[in-house]
């Protein structure tokens, strides 16, 4: 985050890094794209990587490694058991976290896997900020439920309020005083709220939340997968932490906390994921399921090669240049979007750009997936590849009734280090083409609709012919352009 001015008065992000290594894109000609598309099943999830230009689908496992972590993967260090890249990464997330005991797990579902089959049973709920697809899935499996308890602010796409991923404190209150201690196994905190749009939670909120669990004996558990942008935020947005190191806030938020668990496809530059916790009772009690679902204790499903790159890529995450990439690239998309009009999601929060097809798409009802098709459209007249977060991403309810999400998002991630300013530029240059095509998009319907988490793997029918109207007219407006 260096202050950089420009003499030209433009805001622009500016790398603080040098690219070494590169790989080769392809953008195929509209009318390939439309049949890519139809192959998928009108699913963004199911595209080929080699018929996309721009992969923003996810920022997991995605993300550039830096030189250092490539050359500390050479020296990674072979063992099933007690090898010392494992030690390494161990020590790391204690100097950065202070916490004791590390649990290895081989991405952040599986740690959700862990947390939930010791912790939640027939009855519990879970209070959290907002839920993430795979999380709730993983309580719901164990006889749970999730309470979502994020301030008004949090859903209200347009509301410039700087931490929307924050709790309704009053909301926390009630809901223990509803449920009781004995039936809430822990609350969870995620950071960089991920389907509201990548918004953090402040560190003030972060402790209030950590002060009332303790009050009443419940144990506090963050979901740091996107804790990297919520650290940027924190640090650019909250007055109190300004003068606040990365590495300060981190420790800051850590000592509040009983429990951390994260993606290493996110945090970290890498592949994996992982516990941290402060007690050694509870860390015992769940050592036992690693060997089962994971791995042996010091490997835990991971490489060693990537257990070196998160070792480095943790200690670049507490390096502001490092992690202020993604954010004031996403900020920079969004303020391009919003100076046309076009409805994004703001403040603009981390992991990605998030259009709001519920505007976008206006004229679609929530069952016919206006997010969903959004996605598809600016496939199609893009090669760009983003995510539905929407209706299509919750699953039916027990009566097989359709579950009407809160908000319709397509998200457009932004890998860390992966992209540059004239992709970003071609991005809002075709995203603004089609919103002044918008009324061209049409419906989606189900085809092959899975019981659980549908968005991954689930197919879909265009709803009339509009995918190929979509390309009759950018063949109109854009000539032989790819
Ligand atoms: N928690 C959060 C907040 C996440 O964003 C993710 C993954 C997970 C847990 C699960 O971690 O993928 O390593 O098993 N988010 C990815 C995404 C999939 O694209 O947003 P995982």
């Amino acid at each position: 985050m260096a202050n950089i001015k420009f003499y030209s008065q433009e805001q622009i992000p500016l790398e603080m890094h040098k690219v070494k290594t590169i790989t080769k894109l392809n953008l195929i000609p509209i009318e390939d794209r439309l049949k890519a598309m139809k192959e998928a099943g009108s699913n963004t999830f199911l595209l080929k990587n080699r018929d996309i230009y721009l992969d923003m689908l996810t920022d997991s496992g995605v993300n550039a490694m830096s030189d250092r972590q490539q050359s500390a993967m050479m020296i990674a260090d072979d063992a099933y058991a007690g090898s010392q890249t494992f030690y390494r990464l161990k020590d790391k997330l204690k100097e950065i976290f202070g916490m004791d005991y590390f649990l290895p797990a081989h991405q952040g579902r599986a740690c959700e896997n862990i947390l939930c089959a010791k912790l939640v049973g027939e009855g519990c709920v879970v209070p959290m900020n907002y839920h993430f697809t795979t999380t709730r899935s993983h309580i719901v499996r164990n006889g749970g439920s999730v309470v979502e308890l994020i301030i008004d602010e949090g859903l209200n796409p347009e509301s410039d309020y700087p931490f929307k991923g924050n709790f309704n404190l009053e909301k926390l209150e009630n809901i223990i005083q509803q449920y009781g201690k004995d039936r809430i196994p822990f609350v969870r905190i995620e950071a960089g709220t991920n389907l509201i749009g990548g918004q953090p939670l402040s560190l003030e909120n972060i402790k209030a939340v950590s002060k009332i669990c303790k009050e009443h004996g419940i144990l506090s558990m963050m979901d740091a997968s996107l804790l990297q942008d919520n650290l940027y935020f924190i640090k650019t947005r909250e007055e109190a932490c300004k003068d606040m190191t990365i590495r300060e806030i981190t420790k800051e938020i850590s000592d509040h906390l009983d429990i951390i668990y994260f993606s290493a496809r996110k945090l970290g530059f890498g592949r994996g994921g992982g516990i941290i916790l402060k007690d050694k009772a509870l860390y015992e009690s769940m050592m036992e399921l690693i060997p089962l679902f994971e791995g042996f204790m010091t490997y835990g499903g991971m490489s060693v090669r990537e257990m070196e790159a998160i070792t480095v890529g943790l200690d670049e995450t507490m390096d502001i240049d490092m992690i202020s990439h993604g954010p004031q690239f996403i900020e920079y998309i969004a303020r391009e979007l919003c100076e046309r009009n076009i409805p994004v999601i703001t403040p603009a929060g981390g992991l990605g750009v998030h259009l709001n097809a519920m505007k976008i798409a206006d004229h679609l009802p929530q069952n016919q997936y206006p997010a969903g098709a959004l996605a598809s459209a600016l496939y199609i007249v893009s090669g760009i590849r983003g995510m539905e977060r929407g209706t299509m991403s919750e699953d039916r309810d027990e009566n097989g009734k359709e579950k009407m999400s809160d908000m319709e998002l397509v998200r457009l991630a932004f890998p860390r280090r992966v992209f540059t300013l004239s992709q970003a530029k071609y991005a809002v240059d075709r995203i603004s083409w089609l919103y002044d095509n918008k009324e061209l998009i049409g419906g989606l319907e189900y085809e092959y609709e899975p019981r659980v988490m549908r968005f991954f793997l689930g197919t879909l029918n265009p709803i009339g012919d509009w995918q190929e109207k979509l390309v009759e007219k950018f063949r109109e407006d854009f000539g032989d352009s790819l």
